[in-house]
C-alpha cells in the first residue's frame, strides 16, 4: 500500500480510486457500477479467470437492458458481430489484434474489454519505436542486481509478465510501432503461453485468464510489417468507421457528453444540429464526395476522424460554455474544424477554401457557419 509522496503504487492491492479527483479514471472504475450490476445478473458459465460471461462483456460494450431494468449504456457503437467475435476470441487461447484508420475506437474497445473481462485494463505496454524488450518481458532493478546478483526480488516484471502470472488481459498499444524484433519477443508468449528468464533459471507460466488484445493503426502498414509468425497467433478484427452520418453523430453526441462531465464543463446541452454539421463536413471531406453524392471533393492529407469531431465539438463547448452564452454555435467550431483540417499549411488549406467556397456557401441554412469560417480562414 505504498502512497509516498503523492505515487500511488500501481499494484492492484494500492489501487484504492479516488475518482472524483482523477482526470481520467480508467474503465473499471468510471463504469464499476455497471460492471458490478452485470456480474449480479450474469448467471452465464464463466471462462476461468474471467470476471464476466462472454455475454455480459458483450453487453457491457454495446449497452443493454437488464431483467430488472438497470441500464449499461453502449460503450462501442457499431456492429454487433464485431464485438462477438472479439470476446469469443478472447474466450479462446488465441490474442486478438484490433485494427483500423486512426480514431475508430480500437484503444477505447481494447481498455473496455479489459476492464469487463480482468476487472484491470491498466497492464498496458505502449508500442513505439523505441519500445524496448524489457517493456515486453522483464527488466531489473540495477542496485539490488548489482547489490544481489540476478534474484527474483531484483527483477522488474513487465505489465506482460504480470499479467501472464495473475491470469490478466495485458494490452499492447500501436503493435507495429515497435520494432520488429521487439514484436518478435511475442511469439513465444503467445505461442507457449510461458516466459523464460533464463538469467535466474526460471520461468513464468501464464494462469488461465491471460490473453493478449493488440491494437494497431492501418495507416502503419509497412512501418514495421506485422511478421507472419506473429500475425497468425492473433485473430484480426478490422473496426470500421461509422457507417452513417447519425451513427457517428450519436458517437460525437455520447462522447462529448461524458467528457463535459468529467472535465467539470458548465452543463450546454450540446447542439444536435451543430454535431451534425461538423459530422458531415468531416465525412464529406473524409469521403471525397458530398453527402448527396453530386459533388467531388478533394480530400485533405489528416484523418478527420471520429475521434477529432468529438475534441472539435468538446472544445466547442468549452468556449460556448465560458466565453458565450452557453449555446454550442457555428463559431464555436469553426476554429477547430478550421484546424482538423487544415494540417498541412499549403496543399489542405487549398482543399478548405474550395469546400468552403463550392460546398458550405450554397448551403443555404449553413449561412452562420460559412461567415464563422470566412472569419477564421
Ligand atoms: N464506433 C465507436 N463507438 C464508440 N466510440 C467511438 C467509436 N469510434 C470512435 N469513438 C470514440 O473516439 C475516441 C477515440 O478512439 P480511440 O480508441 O482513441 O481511437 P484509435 O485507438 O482507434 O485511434 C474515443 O473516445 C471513442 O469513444
Ligand atoms: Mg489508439
Amino acid at each position: 500500500m505504498a502512497e509516498a509522496g503523492g505515487l500511488r503504487s500501481s499494484d492492484r492491492a494500492g489501487a484504492a480510486p479516488s475518482e472524483d479527483t482523477v482526470l481520467r479514471p480508467h474503465a473499471e472504475q468510471q463504469f464499476a457500477d455497471e460492471l458490478a450490476l452485470l456480474a449480479e445478473h450474469d448467471d452465464r458459465p464463466r471462462p476461468s479467470g474471467w470476471r464476466l460471461s462472454p455475454w455480459a462483456v458483450t453487453t457491457y460494450l454495446l449497452g443493454g437492458t437488464l431483467p430488472d431494468g438497470g441500464v449499461i449504456t453502449p460503450k462501442y457503437v457499431g456492429p454487433r458481430r464485431l464485438m462477438e467475435v472479439a470476446v469469443a476470441t478472447l474466450a479462446t487461447d488465441r490474442a486478438l489484434l484490433l485494427l483500423g484508420v486512426p480514431g475508430t475506437a480500437k484503444t477505447w474497445v481494447s481498455e473496455h474489454l479489459a476492464a469487463a473481462v480482468c476487472g484491470d485494463s491498466t497492464l498496458l505496454v505502449q508500442g513505439t519505436a523505441g519500445t524496448a524488450e524489457e517493456a515486453v518481458r522483464y527488466g531489473w532493478n540495477y542496485a539490488r542486481l548489482l547489490a544481489e546478483g540476478p534474484s527474483e526480488q531484483a527483477l522488474v516484471p513487465s505489465p506482460l509478465m504480470r499479467a501472464m502470472r495473475e491470469g490478466m488481459v495485458a494490452r499492447v498499444e500501436e503493435l507495429t510501432r515497435m520494432p520488429s524484433d521487439v514484436q518478435d519477443t511475442l511469439i513465444t508468449i503467445l505461442s507457449e503461453k510461458t516466459l523464460p528468464v533464463p538469467e535466474l533459471g526460471a520461468e513464468v507460466q501464464a494462469r488461465r485468464g491471460f490473453t493478449v488484445i493488440a491494437t494497431a493503426n492501418d495507416r502503419d502498414r509497412g512501418v514495421n510489417e506485422l511478421s507472419s509468425a506473429l500475425r497468425r497467433r492473433f485473430n484480426t478484427v478490422v473496426l470500421p468507421l461509422p457507417a452513417s452520418t447519425d451513427e457517428e453523430v450519436d458517437i460525437v453526441a455520447r462522447r462529448v457528453e461524458q467528457l463535459g462531465r468529467s472535465l467539470e464543463l458548465p452543463q450546454a446541452p450540446a447542439g444536435l444540429e451543430e454535431i451534425r454539421r461538423v459530422v458531415t463536413v468531416f465525412r464529406e471531406l473524409r469521403s471525397g464526395l458530398t453527402a448527396d453524392g453530386r459533388t467531388k471533393l478533394k480530400s485533405p492529407s489528416g484523418t478527420l476522424s471520429t475521434a477529432e469531431a468529438i475534441s472539435v465539438v468538446t472544445n466547442g463547448l468549452a468556449l460556448a460554455a465560458h466565453f458565450g452564452d452557453g449555446v454550442l454555435r457555428a463559431a464555436d467550431v469553426a476554429g477547430g474544424i478550421v484546424g482538423a483540417v487544415v494540417q498541412d499549411p499549403a496543399s489542405d488549406r487549398v482543399v478548405w477554401q474550395e469546400y468552403l467556397e463550392t460546398v458550405v456557401r450554397e448551403r443555404g441554412e449553413w449561412r452562420d457557419f460559412y461567415r464563422a469560417c470566412r472569419e477564421v480562414s
